[in-house]
């Protein structure tokens, strides 16, 4: 990296030297997940941070929502001179999370069914990364049609309102069975329950949305043994951000991968609370906060 590269940050900024990082899993640093995350510290175990006397975090080793922020080198990823910062900040979170599920951890074939349960940022990226991934049926879930009908635009080729209806009944019904995949990227235990009931045999239920602590879904041992069924975790998409970021940076670039369709609205750096509250409220898909608005 020199000085003047667009990057991306990275909350997980990988050590390069952990058994994990060796073994070519980054998303899964030890030394981030042990050390950086949970304590709010860089590298040298310090803060950077500050408000007057009190020592602040950098949360998830990013520090964003601020126009400058102190963070591992590691954790800054060069991507192309030509992109246009504010949408490739998607890119970091979002859509590296989402599209990463179904073509890292999930590693879904050409031809697949697949079903995405929540249809925000994470599971949007996630219908595109099965568009990428030439899955053959996409089917959207989400209870508010307006975000289904989107889904449709970005790569779906169905979408289910949550609300009208057995949503596990409607996809069994669509697709003769169930899915080969199901990802759950909201992240409550009935939707998690949800994607492992809509599996067919040998189906494969990808866990990317974040329960509360301590939540417990339930699951029948019996039929995932006798239809060879599996359930698996997702960390930000299972990604490897050198080589996945400048790529979908490239894919958008190129008109394959959709990011303007995810930003619905602009706001200074200053409304980040509001902006916050929107998107629990579910009245924002994405808000891009510009420090110079
Ligand atoms: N595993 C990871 O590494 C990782 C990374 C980033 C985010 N996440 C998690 O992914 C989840 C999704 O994040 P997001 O930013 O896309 O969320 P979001 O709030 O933007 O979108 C959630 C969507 O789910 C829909 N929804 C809510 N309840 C529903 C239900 N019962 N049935 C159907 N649809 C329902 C909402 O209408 C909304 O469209 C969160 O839990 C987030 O914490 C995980
Ligand atoms: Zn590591």
């Amino acid at each position: 990296m020199r000085e003047g590269d667009r990057v991306i940050l990275s909350w997980v900024p990988s050590c390069g030297r952990c058994h994990t990082c060796l073994a070519g899993h980054p998303a899964r640093c030890e030394l981030c997940a042990d050390v950086l995350a949970p304590q709010g510290v860089l590298y040298d175990g310090t803060t950077r941070l500050h408000l007057g006397d009190e020592r602040l975090h950098h949360y998830l080793s990013v520090s964003s929502f601020a126009e400058e922020a102190v963070v591992p080198e590691s954790g800054t990823i060069p991507i192309h001179a030509d992109a246009p910062l504010d949408v490739s900040a998607l890119v970091g979170c979002a859509v590296a999370t989402g599209v990463g599920a179904v073509r890292r951890t999930a590693a879904v074939p050409e031809g697949a069914t697949v079903a995405v349960i929540g249809c925000g940022g994470v599971g949007l990226s996630a219908v595109q990364g099965a568009r990428l991934a030439r899955a053959g049926r996409v089917i959207a879930v989400d209870l508010d049609p307006a975000r289904g009908a989107l889904a449709q635009t970005l790569g779906a080729t169905d979408a289910i309102a949550a609300a009208e209806g057995d949503v596990v009944e409607q996809v069994r019904d669509l697709t003769g069975g169930g899915v080969d995949f199901a990802f759950d990227a909201i992240g409550k235990v009935e939707t998690t329950e949800q994607a492992v009931r809509m599996l067919g045999l040998g189906g494969t239920a990808v866990v990317v949305g974040l329960p509360p602590v301590g939540a417990r879904a339930a699951f029948d041992p019996l039929a995932l043994a006798e239809r060879e069924q599996r359930i698996v975790g997702s960390n930000y998409g299972s990604t490897r951000p050198h080589e996945d970021f400048p790529e979908l940076v490239s894919l958008y670039l190129a008109g394959d991968l959709k990011l303007d369709e995810l930003v619905s609205g602009r706001r200074p750096l200053a409304d980040a609370e509001q902006a916050l509250q929107e998107l629990a409220a579910g009245r924002a898909l994405r808000t891009l906060l510009v420090p110079s608005l």
